[in-house]
């Protein structure tokens, strides 16, 4: 387990952007994907990074794999920024720390391959012999609940179970962590349960660090943090207000033709996010429930609260 433990460690940031810019440039017209971006991820989280289609996660995502660059900000791993990393740095920071889960099935398998050769791809580039990379690409199987479909093609498998053997492709060189965006897009709402169940595993027993994009509030319900990211910032987040509850209504869920429960407004405290300029956000429910509807608002400070309301 790497799960931080003092105070100090948790004030460490593993992974910190700080006014993270992209600028995407497409026929003479600008997109500004990423637009100021402040996220700070600690080792050993599990936590999910949610947002409405266009709001910038696979950007992100792919800057914090070390697939793309950052137009203006810091990204840093561990201290190191991204962003000044040459190509043969960030291909070995990629093979070396990272496990990336594509959102498009086909990005991350290889159809005429079977689960286990799909597996031990990644390994070829090891000094492991055969044998050890067919051992190590079985138990990967094994740890994601497909043992008895090692020899199995994609075709042959359910969306769940390809997202498994992606998941087991990813975690072969051993990253500590892991990116998923939108792992769950396949996959049928029981098999959304399992795979959560996956993640909370590998992050607890194997002590990955794991960051999942998506747009799917339920698949966000139990994880450590939630941050909603919109228009290329970060939102708000929703931190876990009880690990143990999470662990035992895990155990509840168990069972894939249960219910599945909503619990994240019981489960998740929610704050809005307060940039280094001031900023923050008010979203469209915020505002339809105070009545605000213009572009003014009044802000007084009564009894060291802030009151934003219609002017
Ligand atoms: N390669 C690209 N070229 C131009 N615009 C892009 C490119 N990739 C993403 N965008 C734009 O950037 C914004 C954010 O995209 P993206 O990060 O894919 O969002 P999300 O993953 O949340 O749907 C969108 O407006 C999208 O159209
Ligand atoms: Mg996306």
């Amino acid at each position: 387990m790497k799960e931080a433990t003092t105070t100090e460690e948790m004030n460490n940031a593993y992974i910190s952007c700080d006014g993270l810019v992209r600028i995407y440039k497409a026929e003479g017209v600008e997109v500004m994907a990423l637009q100021g971006l402040e996220l700070e991820i600690h080792k050993g989280e599990l936590m999910a990074i949610i947002g409405k289609s266009g709001s910038g996660k696979s950007t992100l995502l792919s800057i914090l794999g070390g697939l793309d660059k950052p137009s203006a900000g810091l990204a840093l791993f561990n201290g190191e920024n991204l962003a000044e990393l040459n190509d043969r740095q960030l291909a070995r920071y990629r093979y070396e720390h990272i496990g990336f889960v594509w959102q498009k099935i086909t990005d991350n398998l290889l159809f005429y391959l079977t689960a286990v050769q799909n597996v031990e791809l990644p390994l070829m580039f090891t000094k492991m012999t055969r044998k050890q990379k067919r051992q190590r690409a079985i138990e990967l199987l094994e740890a994601v609940g497909l043992g008895h479909k090692i020899n199995a093609f994609p075709e042959q498998l359910s969306g769940g179970e390809q997202q498994r053997v992606a998941i087991a492709t990813a975690l072969a060189n051993q990253p500590e962590l892991l990116l998923m965006d939108e792992p769950t897009a396949a996959v049928d709402k029981n098999n959304v349960v399992n795979l959560q169940m996956l993640f909370r595993k590998l992050n607890r027993e194997m002590g990955i660090t794991i960051v999942i994009v998506t747009h799917d509030l339920s698949l966000a319900d139990r994880v450590d943090r939630v941050v909603m990211i919109s228009d290329g910032k970060i939102s708000s987040e929703r931190i876990l207000k009880d690990k143990d509850m999470v662990e035992d209504t895990q155990a509840l869920t168990a069972d894939p033709k249960a219910p599945l429960p909503t619990l994240a407004e019981d489960l998740h405290e929610e704050f809005s996010v307060l940039d280094k300029a001031g900023r923050v956000k008010l979203t469209d429910e915020m505002r339809k429930a105070a009545g605000i509807d213009s572009s003014r608002v009044k802000i007084d400070v009564i009894d060291g609260k802030i009151v934003i309301s219609k002017p």
